[in-house]
């Protein structure tokens, strides 16, 4: 469980970011947060992540503060998997590798049998496993994204826009990925995305930040029937 108390943040010497955040995500559940283009949900989770430093607030992990913890140390204590936003995947690198990186901390003998289950999961990744990471194709590269936050087998998961670029037919196929990953694993999912709709029909609970604040939150369900949510973020009707 993830719990974000009056996060503020920003980089360097610059302006807040972030301007006093209350978040909440439960193990089993998955967690959208939307909202436009700059208002502050990539420095989100990079501060639930440990890459950024809250200026003021508490970020807890299964009850115990994690504000101040860093990255590698939150990945170590409390399972955290965290799926970057911008390129992900080490191209020149096979699929193997890719997978393995993610399997520092993972006990040898688990590991070659946390690297079967998840191709055996991920077909995709299995034909293409010794090739490198350039011949895959977006969706294919968002899978491995995840096979390697997966193996370490996390508690947490944090995914930042996982179906940015992707076509409809891929995106409905990473989203498929991610609910079958909350119905395995049961482990916390907070993701960010762009594609609102999609993404409020598999979550169970979502935030939409504007400029640093949550403006909205609520239900997905809720939200997907809320006619401001509509206007604004779902482009009119719901689609049929
Ligand atoms: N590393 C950084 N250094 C300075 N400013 C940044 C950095 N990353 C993001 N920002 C700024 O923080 C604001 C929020 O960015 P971000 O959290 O990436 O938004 P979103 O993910 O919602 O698009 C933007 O104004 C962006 O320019
Ligand atoms: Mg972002």
């Amino acid at each position: 469980m993830i719990e974000v108390q009056g996060v503020r943040a920003g980089y360097g010497d610059g302006p807040d970011i972030l301007n006093g955040i209350n978040l909440v995500a439960d193990a089993g559940k998955i967690v959208t947060i939307l909202g436009p283009n700059g208002c502050g949900k990539s420095t989100l989770l990079k501060c639930i992540a440990g890459f950024v430093r809250p200026r003021a607030g508490d970020v807890r992990m299964s009850g115990t503060a994690v504000t101040n913890l860093k990255a590698h140390e939150k990945v170590r204590s409390h399972g955290v998997g965290f799926v970057p936003q911008t390129d992900n995947v080490f191209s020149s690198m096979s699929v193997t590798e890719n997978i393995m990186l993610g399997a520092r901390f993972v006990a040898r003998a688990e590991r070659e049998q946390r690297f079967e289950a998840l191709l055996t999961q991920y077909p995709a990744l299995a034909a293409k496993r010794n090739r490198k990471a350039s011949a895959l194709s977006g969706g294919e590269r968002q899978l491995l994204s995840l096979a390697r936050a997966l193996i370490a087998k996390p508690r947490i998961l944090l995914l930042d826009e996982p179906s940015a670029g992707l076509s409809p037919r891929m995106m409905h196929e990473v989203f498929e990925a991610i609910s079958e990953i909350r119905a395995r694993e049961g482990i916390c999912i907070l993701m960010v995305e762009q594609n609102a709709f999609e993404a409020l029909h598999i979550s169970d609970t979502a935030y939409v930040l504007s400029l640093g604040d949550v403006a909205m939150q609520g239900r997905a369900s809720d939200l997907l029937a809320d006619p401001a949510m509509r206007s604004l973020y779902l482009g009119g009707d719901a689609p049929h």
